[in-house]
């Protein structure tokens, strides 16, 4: 009888930190492409808020609501076997209290049947309700640099360069390991700046625009995949052109179809 692909564990997550393996992260919104990440062996598929940028057309992820997330979340578990599985908790459904905190993640735990939470932020309230989520059971990744949720205060911009920054930002990574994080996102941050807190913690750091010193990166699926036709920071590799692939078949679709060539006697019952 078949094994199948063994489930990526928190435990496994800690273990590449310790041996020095890197952790390969991707974002999925759906059980398609769920099902295409998990085959290729990533590590951890995050269903990011992002969801708001890529998929619905928004130019934040504020809008992203709790409902939202777990029909994407749920969707994405259906076609994994093999990666652990992040939900990212939406703008406005973690942060005004540590109950609704607690109440909206376990929510999404039950219904996505996820691995494990994200959250943004690493301020002492921050830490105080990663330490109240990790203690109710709920594994949590944390989210430090750039935090797309705080996109209207902070500007879309690299964080860390400004005085104090750096020793800021080590200091609450230290802070979000000892309330239980089992790992932390940097994003858009000077690549010395994300090298000097992956060496103060010993949880993994997965870098988006964070350089080459993090322990994983991670990418938003549409962005590698060349989907997202406009979006093309600095830092992302795009590793094929999928937009151009589609328009392509699309536009030889619709010439068969005017031109009568499809359906042909192949393609009718
Ligand atoms: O929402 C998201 O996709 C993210 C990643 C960019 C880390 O938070």
């Amino acid at each position: 009888m078949s094994e199948g692909p063994k489930r990526v564990t928190l435990r496994e997550i800690a273990r590449k930190k310790r041996e020095g393996e890197k952790l390969v992260v991707v974002t999925a919104y759906d059980v398609l492409f769920a099902r295409v990440v998990d085959a290729a062996g990533v590590d951890i598929v995050l269903v990011g808020d992002s969801v708001g940028n890529v998929v619905a057309g928004f130019d934040s992820t504020l809008p992203v609501k709790l409902d939202q997330m777990i029909y994407h979340g749920a969707a994405v578990r259906r076609g994994i076997k093999h990666a652990l599985l992040v939900v990212d908790m939406p703008f406005l459904s973690y942060q005004a209290s540590v109950e609704r905190a607690i109440l909206n993640s376990g929510r999404v735990l039950q219904e996505t049947l996820a691995d494990a939470v994200k959250v943004e932020g690493g301020n002492p309230e921050m830490v105080n309700t990663v330490s109240a989520l990790t203690r109710t059971g709920i594994p949590v990744m944390a989210h430090l640099g750039f935090t797309p949720q705080s996109v209207r205060t902070l500007g879309m911009r690299i964080q860390g360069r400004e005085h104090g920054d750096a020793d800021r930002l080590v200091d609450e990574a230290k802070a979000l390991e000892s309330a239980g994080a089992f790992s932390i996102v940097l994003e858009l941050l000077p690549a010395e700046v994300a090298e000097r807190i992956t060496s103060a913690v010993t949880i993994p750091t997965i870098g988006i625009g964070a350089g080459p010193h993090c322990d994983g990166q991670v990418l938003v699926l549409p962005d590698l995949l060349g989907l997202n036709d406009g979006f093309a920071p600095k830092f992302l590799k795009k590793y094929a052109n999928i937009a151009e692939t589609a328009r392509e078949a699309v536009s030889k679709y619709a010439e068969e179809v005017r031109s009568g060539v499809y359906p042909d006697a192949d393609h009718s019952n």
